[in-house]
Order: structure tokens, then C-alpha cells, then sequence
């Protein structure tokens, strides 16, 4: 019996495993879509919360923040400043907290001079997104 590698052989294995590993790849993809319904917090999406996302994408916080790793490494993650600033109240503290010209010699994030709604959406959007099911990343608090 030859035991030669045939055109044919190799053109079998070259469309069997395209074949299987698109098929892997659906089946996957199906399976993660299937599974966004329990991670992705969208219970707790409400008009507030879109609001916020709205401030978020106006004034560019994607800028110099990331979210969900996603963004610029200028400032820090927020994914879980919800939890790392304890709390709604935290985070509107901190944002009314910044000075108007920052803070001389070091980065800082500049002051909005958001009204009292707006820091309790862009409050509410963190609380949201903090509320996300992502395995555990940020790995830790620091972000
Ligand atoms: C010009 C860059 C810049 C932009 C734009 C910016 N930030 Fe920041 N932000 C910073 C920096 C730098 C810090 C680090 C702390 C500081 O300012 O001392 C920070 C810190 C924070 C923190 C506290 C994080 C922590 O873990 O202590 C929150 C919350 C925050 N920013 C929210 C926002 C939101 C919401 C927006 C959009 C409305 C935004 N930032 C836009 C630069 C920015």
C-alpha cells in the first residue's frame, strides 16, 4: 500500500479543518450570545443610565479613561470605580471634588461642573457597568 501524500489528501484536511473550525466558531459565537443575557446587566439599564452613557460619550471620558479595559491609559479604569470609591456617593464626590485649573505638576481630571442630575446619571451609568458579569476583570480594585 503507498503511503504517499496525495493533492487530494492535503486538499481534504485543508477543507475539512476550514470546515470545522468555522463550524467552531459559530457554535461558539451562538454560545457566547446566548450567554449575554445574564452577564451584561441590562435589568438595570434605565433612563438614567442612558443619560450617563450620553455624558460619557459627550465629554469624551473615553479619553483619557478606560472602561472595561476599553479606552486611553491616561487615568484610571473605571469599570470598578463603583466599588473602588464606595459607592454612588463616591464617585460624585470625587468628580465635584476637582479643582478648575487641576492640579498644578501632576495629571488630574478636569472639573465639568455637571448639575446634580447629570452626577447622578454619570453616577447611575458607573453603578451599572460596575454591575457587569466580566470574570472577574478588572482583576483587582486599583483597576
Ligand atoms: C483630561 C483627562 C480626563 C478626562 C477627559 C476625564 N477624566 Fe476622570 N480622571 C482623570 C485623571 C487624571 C484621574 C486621576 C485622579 C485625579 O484627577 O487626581 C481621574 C479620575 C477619575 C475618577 C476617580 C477614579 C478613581 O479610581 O479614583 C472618576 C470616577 C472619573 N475620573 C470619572 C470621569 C468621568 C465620568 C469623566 C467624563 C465625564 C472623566 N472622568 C473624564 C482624567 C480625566
Amino acid at each position: 500500500m503507498s503511503q504517499a501524500f496525495t493533492k487530494a489528501m492535503a486538499r481534504n484536511i485543508f477543507y475539512g479543518g476550514s470546515v470545522f473550525f468555522f463550524l467552531l466558531f459559530l457554535a461558539l459565537t451562538f454560545d457566547t450570545h446566548n450567554a449575554w443575557p445574564d452577564r451584561d446587566n441590562r435589568a438595570a439599564i434605565n433612563d438614567s443610565v442612558s443619560h450617563g452613557k450620553a455624558l460619557w460619550e459627550e465629554n469624551n471620558c473615553v479619553g483619557c479613561h478606560s472602561l472595561l479595559g476599553e479606552g486611553a491609559y491616561f487615568a484610571p479604569e473605571l469599570g470598578n470605580a463603583f466599588q473602588r470609591l464606595g459607592g454612588k456617593d463616591g464617585i460624585k464626590g470625587f468628580i465635584m471634588s476637582r479643582p478648575k485649573d487641576g492640579i498644578p505638576g501632576r495629571r488630574s481630571m478636569p472639573q465639568f461642573d455637571f448639575s446634580p442630575e447629570e452626577l447622578d446619571a454619570i453616577a447611575d451609568f458607573l453603578e451599572y457597568v460596575s454591575g457587569i458579569n466580566t470574570a472577574n476583570w478588572p482583576p483587582n480594585i486599583q483597576g
